[in-house]
């Protein structure tokens, strides 16, 4: 994708985010995603480039990255929520939405089928088999960018006091609680971590380092470790107990390795 095209992408992008304004305003939930998009479209460039990729490359990945959640928008307006369980799963939306606005007019049909479903199946928990390398490649991409501004809406709403208003960050779960030996069982034998055992702020956190282990691109790790997050969270973790806290040390070897 040449620059111009990123360029044309992203103009259209903005007029169709604006439909959702009110006064020149947009609801504050609608702001969040608005912010998040551009962030991780930043990230999805940063990540892309820090593994050498072409420049034609490095422009898909932002574009990707900018489009990712544009479900967001119609999501919210509809149902007031951006629970995909209690509404409707934003990465099919998004990939209709694309579609239904004529967002990716223009295009050539590799790349435009490319975002698609990079779009698509960026929020789903496994990876489809589906997919082309060239595909596969991006996908594995913008859940990298995703996660990584996760991990900063995490610190930073808590770190402003903020927590309360991201309910998919809080996930009403107890912020003083300690960190639970279901969490910690299996964080520490690598397998995935069950949300239903999920009781506390600490196991939020527990996640999200197996997140990082998660992460498929070195440069995404490489960007982990230069911003700090690991001592940002802890920092603000509301409980620190040992066997926390050598899960963080478990995450920091795994990324100075990148
Ligand atoms: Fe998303």
């Amino acid at each position: 994708m040449t620059r111009i095209e990123l360029q044309t992408l992203e103009d259209r992008w903005r007029v169709y985010v604006d439909r959702f304004r009110t006064d020149g305003v947009l609801h504050p939930m609608h702001q969040l995603k608005l912010e998040h998009s551009i962030r991780v479209s930043a990230d999805a460039r940063a990540i892309a480039g820090g593994m050498g990729w072409p420049d034609d490359e490095v422009n898909l990945a932002e574009a990707v990255g900018l489009l990712h959640d544009t479900a967001r928008f119609p999501q919210f307006e509809q149902y007031g929520t951006f629970s995909d369980a209690e509404s409707v799963d934003h990465g099919d939306l998004g990939f209709q939405t694309l579609e239904a606005e004529g967002l990716l007019a223009g295009l050539a049909d590799e790349p435009r089928a490319l975002i698609l479903h990079s779009v698509q199946y960026h929020n789903k928990k496994e990876l489809p088999r589906i997919l082309t390398a060239h595909e596969e490649k991006h996908l594995r991409l913008i859940r990298d960018a995703d996660r990584l501004d996760i991990f900063f809406i995490c610190w930073e709403s808590i770190r402003t006091g903020h927590i309360h208003d991201n309910p998919e960050i809080a996930m009403g779960i107890d912020f003083n609680g300690l960190p639970s030996d279901a969490v910690l069982d299996q964080f520490e034998s690598g397998e995935a971590i069950d949300y239903r055992s999920m009781q506390s702020m600490a196991d939020r956190f527990v996640l999200q380092l197996s997140w990082m282990h998660d992460l498929s691109y070195d440069s995404s790790k490489r960007l982990v470790r230069e911003r700090g997050l690991l001592e940002k969270f802890i920092d603000i973790l509301p409980v620190k107990t040992d066997r926390l806290l050598n899960c963080f040390e478990t995450t920091a070897t795994l990324l100075e390795q990148a």
